[in-house]
């Protein structure tokens, strides 16, 4: 439908299964794409456990799924997004694997760390935003260097969140890294324009990921509801009466990232069923 063919796509945090960026990397990739899977692989310490992380068992799954079912073809590369050189050799690992770098989608994420503002640790602080902002930003610049030099244009997606909207208890970091993520889309999308590059960020509502479901149940646990209780009420509020799916997000970003969206660039676009609309 959106021709991406001959097209190369690094997705970062696709590792993990049934995650948004699992769900982006299969849809890019039915539409002929070429795709990198790259997460962490490797749980590290409290923050990054494995209940949270993408391992690289996962990773090698879903790159089979991909080489077995989809038009485009796969392979996983291990990348901690928080540190520019192991971006930079991501960056390289793709272009050697497929050629050129033509989408990056910005997916990785850590939104299960919230704490009461007043007893938030600087470490929370700083684990959220060097994976959602400091990551986003490096896998960008290297991503603008390569299709710079390709000189073709290219498209960065970043996921943010409707918390790049509005605002959420116990989500400070949360919230000012996805607010950031919509701030740097539109400063990049007014420099790389002139490389014909776009930058457009995407914002999901309550999605049950592996990481919506520790948000359900976070959430629910503090306002003393049950989960299943807790989780319609979301479904009650929405205007279209029920909570995101992955799929939602991975059309969106096979729309920004194709030519249908040749003029769009700068936009921060909900895709969250009308709960949010600024
Ligand atoms: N699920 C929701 O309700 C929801 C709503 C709005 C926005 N989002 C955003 O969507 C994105 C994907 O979230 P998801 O719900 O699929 O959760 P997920 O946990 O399945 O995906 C997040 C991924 O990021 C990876 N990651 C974490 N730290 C990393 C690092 N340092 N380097 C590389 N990868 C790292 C994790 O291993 C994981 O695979 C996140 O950015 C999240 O903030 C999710």
């Amino acid at each position: 439908m959106y021709q991406l063919k001959g097209k190369t796509a690094v997705i970062t945090g696709s590792g993990r299964s049934k995650g948004i960026g699992e769900a982006i990397a299969k849809r890019l990739a039915n539409e002929g794409c070429d795709v990198v899977i790259t997460d962490l692989g490797t749980p590290t310490g409290k923050n990054f456990s494995k209940d949270h992380v993408g391992t690289t068992s996962e990773m090698d799954s879903i790159v089979d799924e991909i080489n077995k079912e989809n038009k485009g073809k796969a392979f996983a590369y291990p990348c901690d997004v928080r540190k520019e050189s192991q971006v930079k050799a991501l960056v390289e690992a793709a272009v050697k694997k497929f050629g050129s770098l033509d989408i990056l989608v910005n997916n990785a994420g850590v939104g299960y760390i919230m704490e009461p503002f007043t007893e938030f640790k600087e470490q929370s602080w700083d684990a959220v935003l060097d994976v959602n902002l400091k990551g986003a930003f490096l896998c960008s610049k290297h991503a603008a260097i390569q299709m710079i030099t390709q000189g073709k244009g290219g498209s960065i997606i970043n996921i943010a969140s409707q918390a790049a909207k509005s605002g959420f208890p116990f989500a400070a970091a949360y919230t000012a890294s996805k607010h950031g993520m919509v701030g740097l889309t539109r400063s990049n999308a007014i420099e790389l324009g002139a490389h014909k590059i776009r930058v457009n960020a995407v914002c999901p509502n309550h999605i049950t990921t592996g990481l919506g479901h520790w948000q359900n149940q976070f959430f629910s646990e503090k306002l003393g509801l049950d989960y299943d209780t807790y989780l319609q009420g979301i479904k009650d509020r929405n205007p279209l009466g029920r909570t995101g799916l992955v799929d939602d997000i991975a059309k969106a970003v096979a729309f920004l990232a194709s030519e249908q969206a040749a003029y769009i660039t700068g936009e921060a676009m909900n895709v969250s069923g009308g709960e949010e609309y600024h």
